[in-house]
């Protein structure tokens, strides 16, 4: 053989000639058993990178790197599939070329398998320890032997039950909102008093809310200035933890973002209550990325950033008697007991706030009928904020508070000027621009106007109606508020 291919016989160029041919022929012929090992290895590993596919969604990991391995499967099974074709029709002459394909395809592939995923093992290994040194630290080294993921729980930080009239379905609307798969946060927003709270508590213990997260629902009231630490503080007390040491803010966060996850096997409902302008961005360090975790946020800020806020009305005037009399406590022992239309009358004057019902409703509680008619005639004349009452009148001052100067002008002073129209009558947006064009020198067409307009709008205070064909009007409904400031400032 040597002595044909070194030209004795056959000349050099016929030579290397042969020798190409030899190698095509033999390359056709391993083709068989290539493909066959070929198909045996993607058959086997297939069914593995799906898994891992699977328990890559659950760990609500990237999907590239998987995506990539499982693609190179896919594009094998393609080839394989193709020669297997060939192989059945017996299409020799392609023999020698697919041969080529899947041997580069399997070594490629081999390539990907050796240095790829290992170093992909590598580093989800080091994740996996640096996560367990996490929770080690967390759970306190000597209490560990006491805990297992599945032994912590949430020991629910949901209040007592309130008592709630006229919400039923406010109740049944926000929680099928909550429970869509697609909302992560949701913002129930009002003005002061609405009974935002009254109602995220009582969702807390809506039959299917506590069906779908059990003990895992947590109630944490921000306020003004909210305190990380002790906020998340109160979560590993929730959650039956020894709370750890956190060295900072962002410290906190982390420890709570890994308790959340092991609580997280099951649903989380985090309540956040009372949430001012100054700590939307706060609400954001609380979302973290795990399944079913769900947060509500109350507020007198319509925040967007969130999605639709979900804004939560006046009480309808049944609603308000009913409430009104619960805080009135009429019944059969009361010494003097009004007539319905004094009754309706007073809950006109309430505007349909609960707060305003349950503080007038029981400031008129065993009083005689000279103060009841007294009541009803100041609310005629004045307005539910001169009934006297300092926590009606400061949790309301509050809403104006929030509002602030902008283009120079104060936005407190852009809504009393809109107590020179008519109260709950629609205003059109064109008029408010020219006045406040007027008085303001605002010359850029009511681009200022409309930020105003919006921000007034975000806090509750005015509900702006957009219409397809005429111009917007905006409604204004917190009316009563305008005069809060000459009472405040009288005392
Ligand atoms: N539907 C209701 N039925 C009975 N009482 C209610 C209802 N809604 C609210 N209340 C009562 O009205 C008062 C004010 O309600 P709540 O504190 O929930 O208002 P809020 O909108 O959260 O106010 P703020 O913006 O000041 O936090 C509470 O004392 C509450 O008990
Ligand atoms: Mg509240």
């Amino acid at each position: 053989m040597a002595d044909l291919f070194s030209g004795g016989a056959v000349g050099a160029v016929m030579g290397e000639l042969l020798r190409a041919v030899i190698e095509t022929i033999n390359k056709g012929r391993q083709f068989k058993p290539t493909l066959e090992t070929n198909i045996q290895t993607l058959n086997d590993i297939a069914p593995l990178v799906d898994q891992m596919m699977e328990y890559n969604d659950k760990l609500d990991r990237p999907r590239q790197e998987i995506q990539r391995l499982q693609s190179r499967v896919r594009q094998g099974q393609e080839l394989a599939r193709k020669c297997s074709r060939k192989l059945s029709r017996r299409k020799f002459l392609s023999f020698p070329y697919y041969q080529g394909k899947l041997k580069s395809e399997d070594q490629s592939l081999q390539r990907h398998l050796s240095f790829d995923v290992q170093v992909q093992n590598a580093r989800n290994l080091m994740e996996v320890l640096l996560k367990v040194e996490e929770i080690l630290n967390i759970l306190g080294k000597q209490d560990f032997a006491k805990f297992s993921g599945s032994q912590i729980q949430g020991l629910s930080g949901a209040p007592e039950e309130p008592k709630c009239m006229g919400m039923d379905e406010h109740l049944s609307r926000l929680r099928i909102e909550l429970l869509k798969d697609d909302v992560s946060v949701l913002v129930l927003t009002g003005l002061g008093g609405s009974g935002k709270s009254t109602l995220a508590k009582k969702l807390c213990w809506d039959p299917h809310v506590k069906g779908k997260f059990g003990g895992n629902i947590f109630f944490v009231t921000f306020s003004e200035t909210p305190n990380l630490k002790n906020i998340v503080r109160t979560l590993f007390e929730h959650c039956g933890c020894k709370v750890p040491e956190f060295q900072s803010d962002e410290d906190a966060i982390n420890k709570l973002g890994i308790l959340l996850r092991l609580v997280g096997r099951s649903p989380i409902l985090l309540v956040l209550d009372d949430v001012w302008q100054s700590s939307e961005a706060l609400v954001d360090k609380f979302r973290f990325q795990i399944p079913d975790y769900k947060i509500l946020v109350t507020s007198r800020v319509a925040f967007q950033r969130f999605g639709t806020p979900w804004p939560l009305e006046p009480l309808d005037h049944d609603d308000a008697v009913s409430l009104f009399r619960h805080s009135a406590q009429l019944n059969s022992k009361c010494s003097y007991m009004p007539d319905d239309n004094l009754v309706n009358e007073i809950v006109k004057g309430c505007k349909g706030s609960p707060l305003a019902l349950e503080v007038i409703g029981g400031s008129l509680c065993q009083q005689p009928f000279e103060v009841w008619q007294d009541m009803k005639e100041w609310l005629e004349k004045q307005s539910i904020l001169e009934s006297g009452n300092t926590d009606l009148l400061s949790r309301l001052q509050q809403s104006l508070d929030m509002l602030e100067d902008k283009f120079s002008v104060s936005e407190k002073e852009c809504f009393m000027d809109l107590g020179l129209f008519p109260e709950d009558q629609r205003i059109p947006v064109a008029i408010l621009i020219d006045m406040w064009a007027e008085l303001y020198n605002f010359d850029d067409n009511g681009r200022k106007a409309m930020t105003i307009i919006h921000d007034l709008t975000t806090r509750n205070l005015i509900k702006l109606i957009v219409t397809k064909y005429t111009s917007s009007f905006i409604l204004f409904v917190a009316g009563y508020l305008k005069m809060l400031d000459l009472l405040t400032s009288k005392d």
